[in-house]
């Protein structure tokens, strides 16, 4: 009854907000795309079959599982490794255009470096990728999602310079393998959270915690890495591939608490996003402004002899200026900032060189995970700051979904919910505003390994039974609505 409960009142939710609109009937631009997503060490499982080397997953899950809050591991997740055609058949059923996965650069390049290709790994990928093409799904592929190969951990992960080439050789050997069928790539896949939550704050791995310098040798490095693999894939294979290469950044929107606070909120935007996406997207090709300063007046009165955050040289910034061919984002929800330096935040967060705190209002709709409330106008305006900040770049929604704690039909009605809700104002961005949005990715295909979350939080549009051996895999309701948005290009109330 509880259950009955909420699906009225999220019936009546979007009742109301339908009503309240007079008819929402616009429809989606003929070339929009759908698609949904996925990441390596999410899902394929598999983690030492077939000469897959150790990456930062497995080494974590295995010698850290403490820090997994329900001491679960990807070995298995949801064996997708072995069931390419049972997935793709479902991917058929779902009528999406496109699938987002990632390659497993340990199961490609068993210890990280070029020298040593593991052929399995080759053809693990084309079998996927051939099975996709042959049902009509294009493959949208991520060389990176988190999983970097162990070996290259222990020469120091990414702040080690190195990475940048050692990543550049990895890249150029998928384009080589797989460019003549693949035809959208990212390079990385959130790298905020790469270098914030897995060299800052211990929340990703290698879970390192550290004073604020790690994090940015870390983005410099990745921009680097960035930089020269878009770089070759132009001077290499764009004449015969001819396919777009970009990079998928996140954000939440980040709204002032009060008036007062509208300065910060703009700072933690400049300073969040723009951390990538500004020598990336913008004219100057380097990190924000208010960045340098900010971090340089800091790291001087700390006592450095220099600035904690690494700058560019002239060349370096001629190859990271304009290295994407559309930005992809992944955006779930929306935070309030109040100016940190009344609160007193302290290292190692990140917020702390931003000056400012950002957290969730409890008031807002919830899901199973707590940084995510459910605040669909936060999307339109965020997408609105990158049209005015980075020039209107072509934008694809490369992850937006909910976390449900339980696979009951609560849940999926507040994920019905929830995307439709999302994707009303995507389409007031495209339609009202003159975003230029692409494509729209839903978070997830498959319920997966959540990362330190474990297979606590469901994300997917498919409920996978983790307890059987067999994965069982069962549509929800969500996967049907989502079908049927595709089918009309209309949101289904
Ligand atoms: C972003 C990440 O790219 C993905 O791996 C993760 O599962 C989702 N957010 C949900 O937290």
């Amino acid at each position: 009854s509880v259950n009955m409960l909420s699906a009225v009142v999220v019936t009546f939710a979007s009742l109301g907000s339908l009503l309240s609109l007079g008819c929402f009937c616009s429809e989606f631009p003929p070339d929009f795309k759908f698609g949904v997503s996925t990441a390596s060490y999410q899902v394929e499982g598999a983690w030492n079959e077939s000469g897959k080397g150790e990456n930062i997953w497995d080494h974590l899950s295995h010698f850290r599982n403490d820090l997994i809050f329900d001491r679960s591991t990807g070995d298995v997740a949801c064996d997708s490794y072995h069931k390419t055609k049972e997935d793709v058949a479902l991917l058929k059923s779902l009528g999406v255009d496109y699938y987002r996965f990632s390659l497993s650069w340990s199961r490609i390049l068993p210890s990280g470096f070029a020298n040593n290709i593991n052929d399995d790994g080759i053809r693990y990928y084309n079998e996927l990728i051939d099975e996709l093409l042959a049902n009509g799904i294009e493959p949208f592929v991520t060389l990176y999602h988190w999983d970097l190969p162990q070996p290259l951990q222990e020469i120091g992960g990414w702040p080690n310079p190195l990475l940048a080439d050692i990543f550049a050789e990895y890249a150029t050997i998928a384009f080589k393998s797989f460019g003549a069928k693949v035809k959208h790539w990212q390079t990385f896949n959130e790298p905020l959270q790469v270098c914030h939550e897995g060299y800052g704050i211990a929340n990703k791995a290698p879970a390192y915690t550290s004073d604020g310098v790690a994090p940015y040798m870390c983005s410099t490095t990745l921009l680097r890495a960035h930089g020269k693999t878009y770089r070759i894939y132009q001077d290499k294979y764009k004449s015969t591939q001819n396919g777009l290469v970009g990079i998928t950044l996140d954000s939440s929107w980040f709204e002032a608490q009060t008036q007062k606070d509208s300065d910060s909120a703009k700072r933690v935007l400049r300073m969040g996003l723009g951390w990538f996406a500004n020598p990336i997207f913008s004219e100057s090709g380097d990190y924000p402004q208010v960045m340098k300063e900010v971090i340089s007046k800091a790291s001087a009165e700390e006592g450095f002899s220099k600035s904690r955050l690494p700058s560019f040289t002239a060349e370096e910034i001629e190859m990271i200026r304009g290295s994407a061919d559309f930005l992809g984002l992944n955006h779930y929800t929306t935070r309030l900032v109040t100016d940190g330096a009344a609160k007193g935040i302290s290292r190692p967060s990140y917020y702390f060189d931003i000056g400012a705190e950002a957290r969730v209002d409890e008031a807002w709709e919830s899901s199973a995970a707590s940084w995510l409330k459910v605040v669909p106008w936060g999307l339109r305006k965020l997408l609105n700051f990158i049209k005015e900040e980075y020039g209107n770049p072509d934008v694809v929604i490369a992850e937006n979904g909910y976390a449900g704690e339980y696979e009951e039909f609560t849940q999926d009605c507040r994920r019905i919910h929830y995307h439709n809700k999302y994707l009303e104002q995507v389409l007031l961005a495209i339609t009202e505003d003159k975003c230029n949005v692409k494509a729209y990715t839903a978070w997830s295909f498959l319920d997966n390994f959540e990362w330190l979350r474990g297979y606590s939080e469901r994300f997917g549009l498919i409920h996978i039974d983790f307890e059987n051996p067999n994965r069982t895999r069962t549509p929800k309701h969500s996967s049907k609505v989502f079908t049927n948005i595709i089918k009309t290009r209309k949101i289904d109330w």
